[in-house]
């Protein structure tokens, strides 16, 4: 039944939409956004000399650029940007830029006070090895794949994302995103343990936060003694059973990640579910990116959050090619969908503009009244690895 409800809903959405389709100028699109991305990001690491200080937001009180230690969870996005903007340019003052950027990061590889190492640690020196083959990164990353696992418990399969808070062990969609780090740590090293982790927490993901619908919950909280749910919640989202958007575009990545590192087609069948619920959901907006919440009250009045648009057309460009041709074709056009619009004046900054951000109009935590309407680093690197990988696909063809 699923998969004829899949087929009717592509169908009628995406009727007459294949590869040839695609307008010509896209190709033409992809050059300009990434140009753009590399000047703009020059003026943005012009604006911030300290490399110890990491672009963050815009403040909503005087619109002046807010910044970031090392320690804050987004910190590996600009030094990973500038290492997809060093690819595509070959640029050597981008390079520079790029290493000067991801060294100051190098403290974070003994933080064991958090999941996100993998925003931090993989996507900057994850970026910079991938580039450079510097040996240095690499051991960098094996230490820091180390702090990360020694949030695992074995008794529940999962990786604790927070330590603050009132909850035992809560675990939030978000952390799919450190898995493929972890995948990264096994092939390098040898050690099946981090391969072992990433993939109990993948299958502890999909056991207890997804709902029959395959929308997310945030957080799930743990008892770390027996590994029984205690409860189900959202912090970020509209309410519990709500599907707050980033969420599940954090999801949709990480599955299709899991589904890449491990061929398991459990994980497979996963994204191409999730894609399911976010493409043919009713509260999407025809210009594909969504609300802060698909099930925020305030639709249609609700703010956007370009981030989630970022992440879902990334995720979206690496899943079409595991998938048959015409699901492929249908992931291709939400892409470009998705592209278009965050390159069109509504999103993307004019130069010099939006204290040198790429994207305007994201949110962090709209229930925490922090970072709502604003840029943010996240929303810039998952939109130029998008950008980054239509490139791929068009030398492809
Ligand atoms: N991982 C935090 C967030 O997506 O806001």
């Amino acid at each position: 039944m699923r998969s004829i409800i899949h087929c009717l809903i592509f169908f009628s959405l995406f009727l007459s939409c294949t590869r040839t389709d695609r307008s010509e100028d896209l190709s033409q699109l992809v050059d300009e956004e990434l140009s753009f991305s590399l000047e703009q990001y020059k003026l943005m690491a012009q604006s911030l000399p300290d490399a110890n200080r990491l672009p963050r937001t815009t403040s909503r009180d005087d619109g002046s650029l807010v910044t970031s230690g090392t320690d804050w969870w987004c910190s590996g996005f600009f030094p990973g940007s500038l290492w997809y903007l060093y690819e595509y340019s070959g640029n050597p003052e981008i390079l520079a830029e790029a290493k000067r950027r991801t060294a100051v990061l190098e403290r974070e590889k003994f933080n064991t006070g958090t999941h996100d190492l993998g925003f931090m640690l993989f996507n900057s020196f994850g970026n910079g090895y991938r580039l450079t083959d510097d040996l240095q990164y690499r051991d960098i990353l094996i230490t820091g794949a180390k702090s990360l696992i020694s949030r695992y418990n074995d008794t529940i399969g999962c990786i604790q994302s927070w330590d603050h808070g009132n909850w035992q062990f809560p675990v939030i969609v978000d952390n799919m995103m450190n898995l493929e780090y972890l995948f990264w740590a096994t092939r390098i090293t040898g050690d099946s343990s981090f391969y072992r982790i990433a993939v109990n927490h993948a299958n502890k993901t999909i056991q207890n936060h997804y709902r029959d619908d395959w929308s997310s919950y945030h957080l799930v909280d743990y008892n770390p003694s027996t590994g029984e749910v205690i409860k189900k919640q959202t912090v970020q989202g509209a309410f519990d059973e709500s599907a707050w958007a980033r969420g599940q575009a954090w999801g949709f990545y990480g599955f299709t990640v899991a589904f890449r590192e491990t061929g398991n087609p459990e994980y497979l069948e996963a994204a191409k579910n999730i894609a399911l619920f976010l493409l043919n959901h009713p509260n999407l907006p025809d210009d594909m990116v969504p609300y802060w919440d698909f099930n925020a009250p305030e639709i249609p009045d609700a703010k956007r959050d370009a981030s989630s648009a970022s992440i879902l057309s990334s995720a979206l460009l690496e899943l079409q090619r595991y998938v048959d041709e015409d699901l492929a074709n249908t992931y291709m056009h939400a892409a470009e969908k998705i592209i278009r619009t965050l390159s069109s004046p509504s999103y993307r900054s004019e130069p010099g503009e939006n204290n040198n951000f790429i994207l305007m109009h994201s949110v962090g935590s709209l229930p925490g009244n922090s970072e709502v309407d604003v840029p943010l680093t996240y929303a810039d690197y998952y939109y130029i690895e998008a950008l980054m990988r239509f490139r791929e696909v068009f030398a492809n063809e």
